[in-house]
């Protein structure tokens, strides 16, 4: 066969030397990023324009003064303002494996040699169907039935288009079921179903969502009788109406509430007995377990009908069932992805497994268990000032005080302050949460960040009088 002018292009020597002095450049410069810092003093008045400047712009204020220099190394991060801080939320769970990772530059250095920069309906390039088959042979590895995966852009876009294929599968079924306090985005149909109603406010109702209570740890059985109890009552409310129910097995913006196999299987039963599609939002959790879905942790396989993931799978994706195959034309998108977000995908997926993350005794356990036991000796230390902590795996969370949501933002403000990054979680109480950079973080940085958490504790107790 005759190479591709591609093949020429990529094996051609002078490539390689590009990427190889982009990658040595790069490690040269992140030495000096080796711990925290404060901002510098002689950036103050810039760095606060250009965060005034924005927030006129974009018609709001940010969450943290955070404007980043697009500079970083492992776990931390630097700042348009000279700070550096460890980056315990990267993005909401975006950049797993930390900031300047050699693996994803050299796979975003091939998707800037690539001829365009965005992938979709019409064009894609060999990458994507690398990506879906790498999602879906991780997703039937212990017998779930999911063959396919649609690539998009966005978790909600992921969660947008597994309803659809949920619904007109159920048609004329017009009603979802979902667990009280889930997340699944921001659309108009998915703030319908994401359980806030600030979230909707002025909105007009385009979907009709029933809830059911999720799991408590502290009653299994009562939580359990208790949401058997709602979902018999809604299914026989509005009989053969419900398409689907969307399910977090662990809840992320819920506050870091993790569910129970026997909980879910109960109600598991049930939704297949009635026909009920299930789909499982693993946009916050995949990857974070002992193992890459979820529903693998929870040994739920033979249940799933749709999964959706995002985040830190950089493209997003809905994976289903052959049942679930879409009409021509129901689904589609000018953007699949960036080709960046399609190449460094695929290579974040093959990081976790490189980096042991999974198995009961894997890096996202261990990084678990290192982060309860300091949080937990600060709780010891100082009673009041931190309960919990709560998650599982590579999602861990505590509660600041009582958990009042003022306390909360200001703990993240004080540890954001002090040089880390984590954020909110939840509603009475809210929790502070960090989605960490597993594959990247040691032991002894996580003790760096409890020390900081420490610190800004304190502060906030000096502050407040608390604890
Ligand atoms: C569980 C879950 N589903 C869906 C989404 C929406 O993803 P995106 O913000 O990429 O649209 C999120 C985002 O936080 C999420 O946590």
């Amino acid at each position: 066969m005759k190479p591709l002018a591609a093949d020429n292009f990529r094996n051609d020597p002078r490539l390689a030397e590009a990427r190889r002095l982009l990658l040595d450049t790069a490690a040269d410069h992140q030495r000096q990023l080796n711990r925290p810092r404060p901002g510098d003093p002689e950036r103050k008045v810039t760095y606060e324009q250009a965060l005034a400047d924005f927030t006129k712009v974009r018609g709001g204020g940010l969450y943290f003064p955070y404007l980043g220099s697009g500079f970083g190394a492992g776990p931390l991060v630097e700042l348009a303002d000279g700070s550096v801080k460890y980056d315990m939320i990267c993005g909401i769970g975006v950049h797993h494996l930390g900031h300047g990772h050699p693996a994803l530059v050299a796979a975003a250095f091939d998707a800037a040699a690539s001829d365009t920069t965005m992938q979709g309906n019409l064009q894609q390039d060999l990458g994507a169907p690398r990506l879906a088959f790498q999602l879906v042979g991780l997703a039937r590895r212990r017998g779930a039935r999911l063959s396919h995966c649609f690539l998009t852009s966005s978790g909600a876009m992921a969660n947008e288009n597994a309803l659809k294929l949920a619904l007109s599968n159920k048609s004329p079924a017009d009603r979802v079921l979902a667990f009280e306090h889930c997340f699944m985005g921001r659309t108009l149909a998915l703030s319908q179903v994401t359980d806030n109603a600030k979230y909707r406010v002025g909105l007009p109702t385009v979907l009709h969502v029933d809830y059911v209570p999720f799991f408590d740890t502290a009653r299994p059985r009562e939580s359990t009788d208790a949401a058997l109890s709602v979902l018999r009552r809604h299914l026989a409310d509005h009989p053969g109406r419900h398409g689907v129910m969307c399910m977090e097995l662990v809840q992320g913006e819920g506050g870091y509430n993790v569910g129970d196999r026997d909980f879910f299987v109960a109600l598991l039963d049930v939704l297949k007995e009635q026909r009920v599609g299930v789909l499982v939002d693993e946009v916050q959790t995949f990857g974070r377990t002992t193992e890459p879905f979820v529903f693998q942790h929870f040994g739920l396989d033979g249940y799933v009908d749709l999964v959706t993931v995002g985040k830190m799978t950089q493209a997003c994706a809905t994976l289903f069932t052959d049942e679930f195959t879409p009409k021509p034309g129901l689904i589609s998108q000018t953007f699949t992805a960036a080709t960046s977000a399609i190449l460094t995908g695929s290579v974040v997926i093959e990081q976790l497994e490189k980096s042991n993350v999974f198995g009961a005794d894997g890096r996202n356990v261990r990084v678990n268990r290192r982060f309860t036991d300091r949080l937990s000796a600060i709780a010891q230390r100082h009673p009041g000032r931190l309960s919990g902590p709560f998650g599982i795996g590579a999602m861990i969370a505590f509660t600041p005080f009582d958990g009042d949501a003022e306390t909360a933002k200001r703990c993240a403000q004080l540890l954001f302050d002090e040089g880390v990054i984590g954020f909110v979680a939840g509603s009475d109480p809210t929790r502070l949460r960090f989605l960490p950079p597993v594959p990247v973080l040691t032991d002894d940085q996580i003790d760096s960040v409890c020390d900081i958490v420490d610190r800004a504790l304190a502060r906030a107790a000096a502050q407040h009088g608390k604890g």
